[in-house]
């Protein structure tokens, strides 16, 4: 029987089939699936105009509750759900002044207790962006930062001109090598469980510590207590010396958090 891998992309352009930066993932998800027969890759793409996703109301809840007042109202819980069943996350979003663009943004912050609990830890990214001239930096480090924050394994990180540049969308020449490494990467992954990086053990350590703190806390004053520290007991992460070692779990559990 093949294996099954699914991809989710999320992509912050409201452009829909016209969005260059749709059109850079559809390039991505069709060489890969070329250079993988054997598997049977399950994709589901949601650009911004298909999300409905209100700003954060700078509430707190979240981060001391674990959930976000907001989520039955819209479409956030929805995507969160997406996030945590795909093997695979790409994160796409167009420049704007400089990086991402306003929804991709939004959809960040709703997501931010998740910088903190790290669910995605056991989960493969790849980070891809369009930009007409310049800055295409500026949006894929961000997104690859955040990923990393939330735990996630970045495969790689592109960005493609339109105008101007050294790897253009319309220009096959350019965009054949970057295609190519995409796909060799994501399909590398596939059967060798990539490592988080020196940067995210560190981030891993450093919010050990202050957990760890948290708890003590906790345990003096019960009343206290907070979702986010209950969220790291229960997902062991006061016993794990690394997220290397958590990466490993969690891949034995297809990536799940470890209800
Ligand atoms: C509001 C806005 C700001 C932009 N800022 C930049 C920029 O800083 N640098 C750049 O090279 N292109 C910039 N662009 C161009 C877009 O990044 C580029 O056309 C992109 O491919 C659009 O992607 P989409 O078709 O997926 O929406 C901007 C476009 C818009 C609408």
């Amino acid at each position: 029987m093949k294996k099954k891998y699914k991809i989710l992309t999320l992509v912050g352009s409201r452009k829909g089939p016209a969005s260059n930066t749709l059109q850079f993932c559809m390039l991505s998800l069709e060489t890969l699936q070329i250079q993988c027969p054997e598997i049977i890759i399950q994709t589901e793409i949601l650009t911004a105009d298909q999300w409905r996703i209100a700003a954060c109301k700078s509430c707190g809840i979240c981060f001391q509750s674990g959930r976000c007042i907001q989520e039955q109202q819209d479409d956030i819980g929805k995507i969160k759900e997406k996030m945590l069943c795909a093997d695979l996350i790409i994160m796409a979003s167009p420049v704007y002044a400089g990086t991402v663009s306003g929804d991709m943004k939004i959809l960040i912050d709703r997501l931010s207790s998740w910088l903190h609990t790290m669910p995605l830890i056991g989960k493969n990214a790849v980070v891809l962006s369009t930009a007409d001239s310049n800055h295409g930096e500026g949006a894929i480090s961000y997104m690859r930062q955040i990923l990393e924050y939330m735990g996630a394994v970045v495969l790689c990180q592109k960005n493609a001109f339109i105008h101007y540049g050294p790897i253009r969308l319309g220009d096959s020449n350019s965009m054949k090598p970057v295609l190519e490494e995409i796909s060799k990467l994501v399909k590398y992954s596939m059967d060798k469980p990539v490592m988080p990086t020196a940067g995210q053990e560190d981030y891993f350590k450093m919010q050990s510590r202050l957990y760890e703190r948290y708890r003590q806390f906790g345990q003096k004053y019960p009343a206290f207590r907070v979702a986010e520290e209950q969220i790291w007991e229960q997902q062991g992460y006061f016993d794990a010396a690394s997220m290397a070692e958590l990466v490993e779990k969690r891949r034995k559990n297809h990536g799940k958090m470890l209800v």
